[in-house]
């Protein structure tokens, strides 16, 4: 039987605390903390970085939460360790989103491994995607990777459906560009060029000037007013891709932080076979649109997350807070 030292194990929450940390998270807002007694990680929701305005109930604040744990029980099985999870353990600590105990000795299989290769490498995109297609059996696996965690990972194949949803993204944004309350949270993310801070949407991270795709969907306002962006040349990067939504069958927190841990899983197993992916949330965040969403397209099954997969070869800057800041 495979044994492990001490010093292995460290090793292993120290790997779990680091992919933790390179979660996507809504305005890159981290939204997390972590802690460490023994040999149980704590990964709890940090509500002071929660958007009061776009996301009041915190619903994306826990897929991030989701997304991260996602993380740390990939690390942990990389490391050699099977991860013994538990999802929002105490009702007393609402915000101790789950607890991963480093179980007994494994061997991490080959998919694992591939997963785990990409916790620092995937990036959001924030533009068109260029003309080559996404397999299609990738998407079928991609269908899988989201079942497997608990969620409905569906492919909008319709055109007059994916015209739907991008006239949604158009709505929503449009509403929360007028809206002052949620111009200043987006600008309260936004980080400015040479900012040295270690969170928001960096200005590296979308382009100043992007093709529309045809249908167009609306990306978030992150410049705002101001000439940010990065100055890849975009021109040839129209396509919409493969549009997507992540669903679950409750809206409950524990099926928050399902939908993140299913998503994390898609973009890691996406990113390993070089497809990126871009979202389009602003529609969630408008009670009466996420409903429509929800009868309309969604089979009634919540929507958690809009998403577009394709192809892109612009590097991205990504922030994250170092370690020292999470780990209490
Ligand atoms: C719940 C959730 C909602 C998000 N919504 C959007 C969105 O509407 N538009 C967007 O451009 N990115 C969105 N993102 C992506 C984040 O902005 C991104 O994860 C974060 O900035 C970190 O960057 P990275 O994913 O490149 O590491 C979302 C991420 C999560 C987890």
């Amino acid at each position: 039987m495979t044994t492990r030292t001490p010093e292995q194990r460290e090793d292993a929450i120290r790997a779990a605390l680091e992919a933790g940390r390179w979660a996507p998270s809504v305005h890159n807002t981290q939204p997390w903390s972590f802690s460490v007694s023994g040999d149980v990680v704590s990964l709890r929701a940090d509500t002071d970085r929660k958007l009061r305005v776009e996301d009041s109930s915190g619903r994306e604040l826990l897929i991030g939460c989701g997304a991260a744990l996602f993380n740390i029980r990939t690390a942990l099985r990389c490391a050699g360790f099977e991860p013994i999870a538990r999802v929002l353990p105490d009702p007393d600590r609402p915000s101790l989103v789950a607890t991963v105990g480093v179980g007994t000795p494994m061997e991490a299989d080959e998919h694992t491994r591939l997963l785990g290769g990409e916790f620092e490498r995937r990036r959001t995109h924030r533009a068109g995607f260029t003309d080559l297609p996404v397999p299609e059996r990738l998407i079928e696996a991609l269908v899988g990777e989201a079942r497997s965690e608990g969620a409905r990972l569906t492919p909008v194949v319709v055109p007059e459906a994916i015209e739907v949803i991008a006239a949604l993204t158009r709505a929503a944004q449009g509403v929360q560009a007028q809206d002052r309350r949620f111009s200043l949270e987006v600008i309260r993310w936004a980080r400015p060029p040479g900012s040295g801070r270690g969170d928001g949407v960096p200005a590296g991270g979308y382009p100043r000037e992007a093709a529309p795709t045809e249908p167009r969907f609306a990306q978030r306002d992150y410049a705002w007013r101001h000439e940010w962006g990065s100055e890849a040349d975009q021109s040839k990067s129209a396509a919409t891709g493969v549009v997507a939504l992540l669903t679950t069958s409750g809206d409950s927190r524990e099926d928050w932080i399902a939908a993140g841990q299913a998503l994390q899983r898609v973009l890691l197993r996406a990113s390993a076979h070089g497809v990126s992916a871009a979202f389009h949330t602003q529609v969630l965040e408008m009670r009466h649109l996420r409903e429509f969403l929800k009868d309309e397209l969604c089979s009634g099954e919540s929507p958690q997350m809009i998403i577009r997969f394709g192809i892109t070869f612009d590097d991205k800057d990504a922030v994250r807070r170092p370690l020292s800041e999470l780990v209490d």
